[in-house]
């Protein structure tokens, strides 16, 4: 495929078909995502792929995803932000639950890390982070390329999530990405335009 072509196929899906993913297809995505560039030049990055109903209930339980979500509290929450955001959020937070279980299957991108997230006091104190979403991209074009769309989810409580799937102490979790073929009625949000040019400037500011 044209690169700009898988570039702009890469959407953020969370409805998915019931159709597994091809581990040859994940093997794939995961082979180019060691090929991103690396702080440190180690890529200390370790993928973990989930499909079964026990672990993926293990994820939601530790993310208190079960609670259920009070739609118009949501929509009052949202209400002075910008009108794409509020799309957004209305369409994602409600299928944060829904997009771990139907997934066919769930990739979780762990790292080392160089300071502890938590001590981080200098941008370059966050290199590890940076260096793994660089992968995670390259991961997320790859499976583009074969029709398959993932969701970047961002767990809050990791320690839990470490523990309960036996992620050694010393690693983090960048993300936890469902993925899988998009469901025939997926939403797709709109990008928000943006004035490239107006994001340009040369010499300085
Ligand atoms: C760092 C990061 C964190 C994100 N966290 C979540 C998340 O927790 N849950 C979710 O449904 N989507 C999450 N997303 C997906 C974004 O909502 C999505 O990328 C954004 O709306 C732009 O849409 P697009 O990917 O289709 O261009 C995250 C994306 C990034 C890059």
């Amino acid at each position: 495929m044209e690169f700009r072509e898988v570039i702009k196929r890469r959407r953020t899906v969370r409805d998915f078909q019931n159709k597994e993913v091809a581990m040859a297809i994940i093997d794939y995505a995961i082979e180019n995502g060691f090929m991103a560039p690396t702080y440190n030049h180690l890529r200390d990055w370790d993928f973990i792929i989930v499909s079964s109903l026990e672990s993926k209930l293990k994820l939601i339980e530790s993310e208190n995803l079960d609670k259920s979500i009070d739609i118009k509290e949501l929509e009052s929450l949202f209400k002075n932000e910008d009108s794409i955001m509020k799309e957004m959020y209305l369409d994602a937070i409600p299928k944060q639950k829904k997009m771990i279980i139907e997934a066919p299957s769930i990739v979780i991108v762990v790292f080392k890390t160089k300071t502890k997230i938590g001590e981080a006091k200098r941008i370059y104190d966050l290199n590890c982070l940076a260096s793994v979403w660089a992968c995670i991209e390259n991961f997320l074009l790859s499976l583009a390329e074969y029709n398959v769309y993932g969701v970047t989810f961002i767990p809050q409580n990791i320690e839990t999530i470490k523990e309960k799937l036996g992620i050694p102490d010393e690693l983090e979790i960048a993300s936890i990405i469902p993925i899988g073929y998009k469901a025939d009625d997926a939403k797709i949000l709109k990008q928000k335009p943006i004035n490239i040019p107006e994001r340009k400037h040369y010499e300085k500011w």
